[in-house]
């Protein structure tokens, strides 16, 4: 066997239960992601995909909309592949939460009695308690069974952990798996390669020779048909405290000695504690947050978020740009600016480690020298560019400019990277939590997340507004907290 394959867990026979089984998420993310693997060959074991809906006769349609979106994510479908799939769904129609109507789904399950089950929630998480009660109550939770749940777990910490209370009443941790798409990323996954696969970086990457990190996460859609949704959460805890404090542990952790769930989860418990908590002063000055109003992107013209939202006042922000500090021996004094926002030009996420310049410049002629730039583009345009300074041929003295060492994802590998909710999807089956969050994880989240929402109150801080299509409200904070500049952002880099 090759050796690369030797501590690959098998993927073992599998049932999968989906609640809110004709819903947005499981249609665009959670077929395709179980087709794609399946027509890869990697679910070459025997499945079963139960969608549940508790709207009578779903059953109908719901097979023409699996193929539409699996066409979507998919261009070219084999027909005979798709057939073989369609024969492992069996939708099921469950009203309510009473024993009665899951008997049917029971004996169903109880065909293949050895297999794991997953029970996939996709469903808001109001609806978490109570469905784990009625998987409880109807005596279909054993060892083997596992719960995948999805953001957003609660508004605040007390929210948060009274779902989580009431979904250990049900599974044990280690059968809870909390997603958070970012981390089934290829290109976040490289992260921890590129950090702790090659000795280069090791012993720059600290305080002592970093200047700055910035992580961006731009996105050129609004809030679309998610406005109810949205509306209650915002930027903040939409994005930053999941998806870009995920992005923040994994550049600032410590090496795990193990690539093992826990070792891994630790070491980002450890970052997350160290966040420096928000004041009400430091939240005026090294937070900004912004709504969009009307402009245009990619040459439409689009809506304000409060058309959008069909209101006529919101306090939501649909942007927001924050100067983070992890207060640790590696970290101290290196802020971490973290930006978000809808409506923006384009769509592009990205990290930008800034080294700081060279101690002593022994090429005056040009005046300072810029420091070397680590620019990681996790999407679009999966790249990785190292900017360093190189000198321009010519015979007229030591003139210099920035250029990249630059990898390109797609170009090198030459092929289609897989949706996150693959890879995720795989080590649900196989049981690897290294790619979920744990409980203590979420809760130091939201610990600190919540430093900064009681400041935003107290200091009854306003959202700046912000033309959709632009960067944000860059310029008009240009002087308070440099958080944001139109000039010193990194979006459009010229270095890759
Ligand atoms: C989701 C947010 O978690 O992530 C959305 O709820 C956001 O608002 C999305 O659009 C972004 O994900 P991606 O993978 O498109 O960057």
């Amino acid at each position: 066997m090759d050796k690369s394959q030797q501590n690959v867990k098998k993927i073992k026979p599998f049932d999968i239960v989906v609640f809110g089984g004709d819903g947005d998420l499981a249609l665009r993310k959670i077929y395709p992601a179980l087709y794609q693997r399946f027509e890869a060959g990697q679910l070459n074991v025997d499945f079963r995909i139960f969608p549940i809906s508790r709207k009578l006769n779903f059953e109908e349609s719901l097979i023409n909309s699996i193929y539409e979106f699996v066409h979507k994510s998919n261009q070219i479908i084999d027909d005979e592949t798709f057939q073989l799939f369609k024969k492992k769904i069996k939708p099921l129609y469950i009203p309510s939460n009473k024993v009665d109507d899951f008997l049917e789904l029971k004996s169903m399950l109880a065909e293949n009695v050895n297999y794991q089950t997953i029970f996939y929630l996709s469903t808001p998480s109001s609806a978490f308690g109570e469905i784990c009660d009625a998987l409880n109550r109807s005596k279909l939770i054993n060892a083997k069974s596992k719960v995948v749940i999805e953001k957003p777990l609660g508004t605040s910490l007390a929210t948060s952990q009274e779902i989580n209370a009431q979904i250990s009443n049900s599974f044990l941790e280690n059968q809870i798996y909390r997603i958070d798409h970012y981390l089934g990323k290829e290109t976040v996954q490289n992260l921890m390669v590129l950090r702790f696969a090659n000795h280069l970086f090791e012993h720059s990457w600290s305080s002592e020779h970093i200047d700055s990190v910035q992580i961006t996460v731009a996105e050129s859609l609004g809030v679309e048909n998610r406005g109810d949704y949205y509306d209650k959460s915002g930027a903040l805890l939409d994005m930053v405290q999941n998806h870009l404090l995920q992005l923040l542990c994994l550049i600032a952790m410590e090496p795990p000695s193990i690539l093992q769930a826990d070792f891994v989860r630790n070491e980002k418990v450890k970052v997350l504690n160290c966040l420096k908590r928000y004041t009400n002063e430091t939240a005026q000055t090294d937070t900004v947050r912004g709504q969009y109003s009307r402009g245009k992107v990619h040459d439409c013209e689009v809506n304000s978020y409060l058309e959008d939202l069909k209101k006529y006042e919101s306090n939501t922000e649909t942007f927001v740009a924050l100067k983070v500090f992890v207060d640790n021996w590696r970290w101290k004094n290196t802020p971490f600016y973290l930006r978000t926002g809808k409506r923006m030009p384009k769509r592009y996420s990205e990290i930008v480690i800034n080294f700081k310049t060279v101690r002593h410049n022994v090429f005056p002629i040009q005046g300072e020298i810029p420091g070397n730039k680590l620019i990681i583009r996790l999407q679009p345009e999966e790249t990785i560019a190292l900017v360093q300074m190189t000198k321009v041929p010519g015979p007229g003295g030591y003139r210099y400019k920035p250029i990249s060492l630059k990898l390109d994802y797609m170009d090198t590998f030459k092929e289609k990277l897989p949706d996150a909710y693959e890879r995720l999807m795989i080590d649900i089956i196989r049981g690897d939590q290294t790619l979920f969050m744990r409980q203590d994880e979420l809760e130091a989240a939201w610990e600190w997340i919540e430093t900064l929402t009681d400041a935003w109150k107290v200091n009854a801080q306003r959202n700046i507004l912000y033309e959709s299509g632009s960067w944000g409200p860059g310029d008009k904070i240009l002087n308070s907290g440099h958080i944001w500049s139109t000039s010193s952002s990194n979006h459009e880099n010229k270095n890759i």
